[in-house]
């Protein structure tokens, strides 16, 4: 596996979000609320990079920034090493075809009248593929690759299983031989063997493509098998980052250490101590009226005086593993 400075496909610097709260009756603008805050990360080629966090506290909204739907309030965002805000028109067009997204809702994302070999040939002629049959050849082979059977080209989304639709949406990724996959909750809505199926799938398509891919998930679980590295998302910062093994045998930040313990399938392999550290409970505070110093504090067990104070400092624990908790090395 390629490693250094040549195989960092995508990477992110500072990243933030804001998104203006409106009051009254005029829908004045009356503050800001910051829903993305510094996010730094850097996505290596064949590699899986995973950002979990639970609901609400800003993944799709930083994908969405990451792909250019939405704006980013500040920060930079970095595509084979050139910046996306200064790319030519050309440039950004080659970019969004070699990033794909896959989304939770499958349902959502087909169109409701195109048929699975319209929604599959949609990108192709997109991207220029002139040739219809070029496009059909394209078509059957990324189809078998998911283990869709042909039969189903002529099939509607309402049609189609969860599992099936989740499949031809990873087939018509593949259709144009993407770099790098953005895969928000993919298999959240499916039940757990299945769950287990698309995430082979996805393993063996990233060894057969060197697919970089960034997965985001509300629960540790779920990632375990695929992620080579692992963001932990809270109300917005990464509070704690490094390389997956570190997160399920070192986790040090509190919040990663409460997530652990509500991952049900990692449970098992863990003793006690490991769940001496509960999360208090409560609500995501609200992003528009954050507490004061560490974001975290108001659900943490171990929070202090100084929490209250002071805002921790990024702290590199170990190489590549960066906490953000002012207890971290303890
Ligand atoms: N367009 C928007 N305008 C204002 N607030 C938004 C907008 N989109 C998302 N939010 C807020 O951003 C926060 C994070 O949302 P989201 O990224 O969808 O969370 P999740 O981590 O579950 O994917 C939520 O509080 C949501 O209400
Ligand atoms: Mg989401």
């Amino acid at each position: 596996m390629p490693t250094g400075e040549n195989s960092v496909v995508m990477s992110c610097e500072n990243i933030s979000k804001s998104y203006p709260v409106r009051k009254g009756l005029f829908r004045r603008v009356a503050g800001q609320k910051q829903i993305v805050r510094g996010v730094s990360f850097e996505l290596e080629r064949g590699r899986t990079l995973a950002l979990v966090g639970e609901s609400g506290c800003g993944k799709t909204v930083l994908l969405r920034v990451l792909l250019g739907i939405e704006k980013n309030s500040g920060g930079r965002f970095l595509y084979r090493g050139r910046n996306t805000e200064t790319m030519s028109a050309a440039e950004q067009r080659e970019m969004r075809l070699k990033v794909q997204m896959i989304f939770q809702d499958t349902l959502g994302s087909f169109h409701p009248r195109m048929s699975v070999r319209e929604a599959l040939e949609e990108p192709l002629i997109l991207s220029g593929v002139k040739s219809g049959s070029e496009r059909m050849a394209t078509i059957e082979t990324v189809l078998g690759q998911v283990g869709l059977s042909p039969l189903y080209l002529t099939r509607y989304p309402h049609q189609l299983s969860g599992g099936q639709r989740q499949r031809a949406a990873i087939a018509r990724c593949l259709a144009v031989a993407p770099e790098i996959i953005f895969a928000d909750e993919p298999i959240s809505a499916l039940d757990v063997s299945l769950q287990a199926q698309v995430v082979n799938m996805l393993m063996d398509l990233q060894d057969d493509y060197q697919l970089s891919i960034l997965l985001v998930a509300h629960d540790l679980a779920v990632v375990r098998q695929i992620a080579d590295t692992i963001m932990i998302m809270y109300l917005g910062a990464i509070v704690e980052s490094a390389p997956a093994r570190e997160i399920y045998g070192d986790a040090r930040h509190p919040y990663t250490q409460a997530l652990l313990q509500a991952a049900p399938s990692i449970k098992k392999g863990l003793t006690d101590e490991n769940f001496t550290v509960h999360l208090k409970p409560g609500d995501l505070p609200d992003p528009a009226n954050p507490p004061s110093g560490c974001l975290f504090r108001t659900r943490c067990v171990r929070a202090t005086a100084l929490c209250a104070e002071a805002a921790p400092a990024p702290r590199e624990v170990s190489p590549k593993h960066v906490v953000l908790c002012h207890f971290a090395q303890e």
